[in-house]
Formats: C-alpha cells, sequence, structure tokens
C-alpha cells in the first residue's frame, strides 16, 4: 500500500525544488550574459514552474537521504538540475514532429501557448540551463564530484540515454509489415527503448543522490538496481494510464500510444501481462533495498506509488 504521507513529502520536495527553479529562471540576466529574451524565459518558465510531480527530484534528495547524506541544499540544487532536463525532454516529446500534444500537466504545451520555434528554443535553453545549475559550486564543494554529476547528468540525457531512447521509440512507431500488419517490436527491444528514454534520468537521479553522498559501491550498486527496476516500471505504468486514465487526471491526452502506434509493453503483452510486468520490478526495486534500513523508507514509498500511480 502506498504511504498515506508520500503524496505530502513529494508535494514538499516540488515545493523546495521550485524555489530554485524561480531563482534561476530570472529576466535579469546574470554576469556573463547579456539580456534574456522575456518570451524566451517565459516560455521555460511555463515548461518548468507549471505542475508535474517531481519525482526525480524526490528521488534524488531521497537517496542522498538514504545514503546519509548532509548536503541537503545541493542535493536540491542538482535535483532541480536534473528536473530542468525532465522539463526539456517533455517539451521537445509534445512538439508536433514527435508526440504531437496539445496538453501538458493540465496546459497548453509550449508549442501550443507560444509557438513551435520557441518551444524547441525553450527545450534547449532548459537542457544547458540543467547543466550551468549542476556544475555550480553550490552543488558540493569538491569539484571532481560536481563533475562526476555533470557527466553522469550528460550520459543519462544523451545519445546512449534520453535521447538516443526517443530516437528509438520514434523509429518504432507506426511501422507496418510488408501485409499492411504493425509491426511489434519483440519485449526486450520495447524493455531497452524504455530503460533508454525513462530509464536513464530515472536511475540517475538515484545514482547523483548517491554520489552527493559519497556512498559506498555497495550502496551505489543497490540503488542502482534500485533505479532500473523503478525506471521500467514507471514507464509500464506511463503507458498503463495511457490506455486506463483519464485526461483530466493526467493532464494530458490518453489514448496516444494506440493511436500513434507506439510501442509498448502493454501493446505486444497487453494489459494484464503488463500489469504483472510491471508489479514485478515494483518488487524487484524493493528487494534491492534490503540491505538498507528505514532511510530507505522514502526510496520504498516512492516505487511502491510509482506502480500504483493513478497520474
Ligand atoms: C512523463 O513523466 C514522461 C515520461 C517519462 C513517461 P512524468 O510522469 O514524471 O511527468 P511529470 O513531470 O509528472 O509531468
Ligand atoms: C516520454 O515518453 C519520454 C520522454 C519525455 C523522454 P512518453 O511520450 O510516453 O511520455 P508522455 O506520455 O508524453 O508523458
Ligand atoms: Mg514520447
Ligand atoms: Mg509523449
Ligand atoms: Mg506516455
Amino acid at each position: 500500500m502506498v504511504n498515506p504521507d508520500f503524496e505530502a513529502q513529494l508535494a514538499e520536495v516540488a515545493r523546495q525544488v521550485e524555489q530554485v527553479l524561480v531563482g534561476r529562471l530570472t529576466d535579469a540576466p546574470l554576469e556573463d550574459e547579456i539580456v534574456r529574451p522575456a518570451r524566451l524565459v517565459a516560455a521555460m518558465r511555463h515548461a518548468a514552474l507549471a505542475g508535474g510531480k517531481r519525482l526525480r527530484p524526490f528521488l534524488l534528495v531521497a537517496a542522498h537521504r538514504a545514503c546519509g547524506g548532509n548536503l541537503a541544499d545541493g542535493a536540491l540544487i542538482a535535483a532541480a538540475a536534473l528536473e530542468c532536463v525532465h522539463c526539456y525532454s517533455l517539451v521537445h516529446d509534445d512538439l508536433p514532429a514527435m508526440d504531437d500534444d496539445d496538453v501538458r500537466r493540465g496546459q497548453p504545451t509550449v508549442h501550443k501557448a507560444y509557438d513551435e520555434a520557441t518551444a524547441i528554443l525553450a527545450g534547449d535553453g532548459l537542457l544547458t540551463l540543467a547543466f550551468d545549475v549542476m556544475a555550480g559550486p553550490d552543488v558540493h564543494p569538491d569539484p571532481a564530484v560536481g563533475l562526476r554529476l555533470v557527466r553522469g547528468l550528460a550520459r543519462a540525457s544523451g545519445l546512449g540515454g534520453m535521447a538516443g531512447g526517443q530516437m528509438l521509440d520514434l523509429a518504432a512507431e507506426g511501422r507496418h509489415t510488408a501485409d499492411g500488419q504493425p509491426l511489434r517490436l519483440a519485449p526486450h527491444a520495447i524493455r531497452q527503448l524504455q530503460a533508454m528514454k525513462t530509464g536513464a534520468l530515472l536511475l540517475f537521479a538515484v545514482e547523483a543522490g548517491a554520489i552527493l553522498a559519497g556512498a559506498s559501491p555497495a550502496r551505489m550498486k543497490a540503488l542502482a538496481d534500485y533505479g532500473r527496476a523503478l525506471g521500467i516500471a514507471f514507464q509500464i505504468a506511463d503507458d498503463v494510464l495511457d490506455v486506463e486514465a483519464d485526461s483530466a487526471t493526467l493532464g494530458k491526452a490518453v489514448g496516444k500510444d494506440e493511436a500513434k502506434g507506439k510501442a509498448t509493453l502493454v501493446q505486444v503483452l497487453g494489459i494484464e501481462a503488463a500489469r504483472r510486468e510491471l508489479q514485478a520490478h515494483v518488487d524487484e526495486a524493493l528487494a534491492s533495498l534490503a540491505d538498507f534500513g528505514p532511510e530507505a523508507d522514502p526510496l520504498r514509498d516512492a516505487v511502491t506509488f510509482t506502480g500504483a500511480r493513478k497520474r
């Protein structure tokens, strides 16, 4: 069962991370900048400040605490950097050239509220802001730790991570065999695509918390196992919700995966098998925390929430 306090804990991290984001998305240019175009700042704020569960920040902060980390402010700043990458990925994911969505987090998508070019640039701005924020001295006093985080974020976001996964997602979309039947990707290929497009950032969230806390190799490995299992569970839940939820609760359109011929486990295995697989990954993530005590309860709650989430 999901801890009844979990939503309040999630909301509290969301509030703190939003404070950091508000502080970074100012109109006034920073020292080394020339001007910040008002329309671009507004579009970036629209993308970064209009809701969202902020689960990635929560995971980073929770992993940091589970490893006994004591630089809580640094963890929040790192969490805000990570959330910038996630928000950028949503802006670009919603573009007409990609999933072509009009609603996100209950608001018009950035290209609807502004225009496509502004949405592309708002994504570019958020992605680069993420690295600016992550590289800051207020994340961790040791530059070697900062560098590990910056490189980890780059790897999770890039060619062999999120961007690569988005490529595979689009490449698999709406494909048909020579006789007109929908082409179904094998489940292992779908798991790999999803581990990249969605799993990589979620895995990095827990790894980043552990890196910041100076976790032991054994704890790092346990958390990485947790993060990988949670990542797969999270995207299966997203694909189940696309079939079963309503757009008002979800804050985005539903039924899109079927309409676009997306490669999902729901599509190839059916909803019941996908749900069983989702639960198996939740259990796997919980099992990987076996050597942690109550300090990892927020991580346990986060994956239980992921398995049962309605939004
Ligand atoms: C949606 O992510 C995109 C996926 C990776 C499936 P979230 O469900 O975390 O979206 P927000 O941040 O809460 O809006
Ligand atoms: C999105 O997957 C993954 C990324 C944004 C990287 P989806 O395309 O399924 O996410 P939603 O359903 O639009 O949120
Ligand atoms: Mg997509
Ligand atoms: Mg999408
Ligand atoms: Mg989806």
